[in-house]
């Protein structure tokens, strides 16, 4: 793409030869390749400013900057207030401004981003729409999926808006995108133009990035500015917002076309009725601003119950007909990773989750109880970074579950041993071996809480969920933790 054309696109002022082609945009110096645009951004740790050198060296043609730096003579620069509205503005351009030709949704919230997205997903595709989505788990284009390996849920401008070139290139009418607050904040969603703004719950999580619960719900409420002010494709833009959550009365002043609320009363527009709890999950007939359909989840857990109701608005905003909701929720059968069960016949229940927090542990066990005759046993650990709440992990799974093993989960170079302490610390008037044990080794501590399940008990192995590595001192090492419950299950037998 010539170079003057992505700019006019983007809105940005070019400075010098306008007839170069560009073959890709590039925001990292190390990745830069020949014929890349270098969009130098200012990061949380480093200036790309610094490394406009470093990119011309490696091969960029055109350099994007805010602010005066030295570029050797000849090389075009783009200039332009911001460099992160610019990377999106020019991703988007470079890429043929792929949302233009989607519906697209976003779901942001403090938890079940993940599951909404792919609960959205699911019900799309099973409603004959061709739909696209992107979360921390995967990227799925047409029912095709791909590992999100890049450690990001919300990936960078320039990677969201290729994924969404790929999904209009696979004819996706529809694609739904987990968007956290970082990536709002940091404008990688900017340029997408979003139809329907979703959002799960607004907890306390991530208060080292945002100084504030204002700020932080700031961010969040962003998401719904961006579809407020997005292209008009036909569609109404539309808030799906949570009115059972403490965030409802903030987020519902924003000025948006339609606004949809759910929750579990009758005040919401999306509400269940005649809620039965079943031993896997939930029967309910949902009301919602288009009709009613009855719902059957094979997701356990209350909260679930939340993102189908959030995921229903989604795809009614989107235009799947209310008939189709509670046949296409009825199909989807979990996130890979989130209260996943594993069940190779054995008599007692087994569930894999990625809760790694104090908050999200004690839900995923309270959600449990109900379901378990026996038992509630957990295996977790706390990660290196030092924001999570180890003491609070600790006292969520003393109060939560009726045994725990606390073991390993991702300490890079910190020692397991005393990550472990830490979460113990926690568990004040525990008795080890009564009520806990620690089992530092991970695969040992799986099979250790598989052994000593009797009939009835429900063992959750949390933390890792979906991840495929364990980081230790040692590097990044592969982890499945499907594969080390079904290898434990298959030990006892
Ligand atoms: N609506 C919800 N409210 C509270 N906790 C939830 C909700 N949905 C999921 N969870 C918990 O959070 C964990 C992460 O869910 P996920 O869908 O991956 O959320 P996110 O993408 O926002 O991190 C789940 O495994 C579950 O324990
Ligand atoms: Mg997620």
């Amino acid at each position: 793409m010539r170079l003057a054309d992505l700019a006019r696109g983007a809105g940005a002022v070019l400075d010098g030869n306008g007839d170069v082609e560009i073959t890709g945009i590039a925001y990292d110096s190390r990745h830069v390749g020949p014929g890349d645009l270098f969009v130098a951004v200012q990061g949380l740790h480093v200036d790309g400013h610094h490394y406009v050198g470093d990119a011309i060296r490696q091969g960029a043609v055109a350099v994007a900057v805010e602010r005066s730096v030295k570029i050797p003579e000849g090389i075009p620069v783009l200039r332009m207030p911001s460099t992160r509205i610019g990377l999106a503005e020019l991703s988007a351009e470079f890429y043929g401004r792929p949302s233009l030709r989607l519906k697209l949704a976003g779901v942001t919230g403090t938890d079940g981003k993940t599951t909404v997205t792919h609960m959205a997903e699911h019900v799309l595709q099973a409603s004959g729409i061709v739909a696209g989505a992107m979360s921390t788990v995967a990227f799925k284009v047409s029912g095709r999926e791909v590992d999100n390996a890049s450690g990001q849920t919300t990936t960078e401008a320039p990677e969201v808006q290729a994924w969404l070139a790929r999904m209009v290139e696979g004819g996706a009418q529809c694609a739904v995108i987990e968007t956290t607050s970082h990536a709002l904040v940091q404008e990688r969603v900017r340029a997408c133009d979003f139809d329907v703004a979703a959002y799960t719950n607004v907890g306390h999580d991530h208060l080292d990035y945002h100084s504030t619960w204002e700020e932080y719900l700031e961010a969040k409420a962003r998401l719904i500015d961006l579809t407020a002010n997005a292209a008009d494709k036909g569609i109404e833009k539309t808030a799906v917002l949570n009115r059972d959550d403490a965030s409802y009365d903030r987020l519902a002043r924003r000025p948006i076309s339609r606004r949809w609320t759910y929750g579990m009363t009758t005040a919401s527009d999306l509400h269940p009725l005649e809620l039965a709890i079943t031993g896997t999950g939930s029967r309910f007939r949902m009301k919602t601003p288009m009709g009613e359909t009855e719902v059957m989840l094979h997701v356990p857990a209350r909260f679930n119950i939340y993102n189908a109701l959030c995921a229903a608005g989604v795809c009614l905003a989107l235009g799947v007909p209310v008939e189709d909701i509670g046949r296409g929720l009825a199909g989807f059968e979990g996130v890979r990773g989130r209260l996943e069960p594993v069940d190779l016949g054995q008599d007692f229940r087994v569930y894999i989750d990625f809760a790694h927090a104090a908050g999200s542990l004690a839900s995923a066990l309270a959600e449990l109880r109900p379901f378990t005759r026996g038992r509630l046993i957990v295996v977790f650990g706390s990660t290196a970074r030092s924001d999570h709440d180890r003491p609070g992990m600790g006292r969520a799974a003393a109060e939560f579950s009726d045994f725990f093993i606390i073991t390993t989960d991702d300490p890079l170079s910190e020692d397991p041993v005393e990550i472990a302490r830490d979460v113990q610390s926690g568990a004040a008037g525990k008795a080890p071996g009564r009520d806990f044990e620690v089992v530092i080794d991970r695969r040992a501590a799986i099979r250790r809480a598989i052994e000593i399940a009797e009939p009835g008990d429900t063992v959750l192995l949390a933390g890792k969920g979906h991840e495929r590595s364990m980081r230790t001192a040692r590097g990044s090492e592969p982890w499945d933790e499907r594969a080390e419950a079904e290898a434990a299950i298959k030990a006892r037998c």
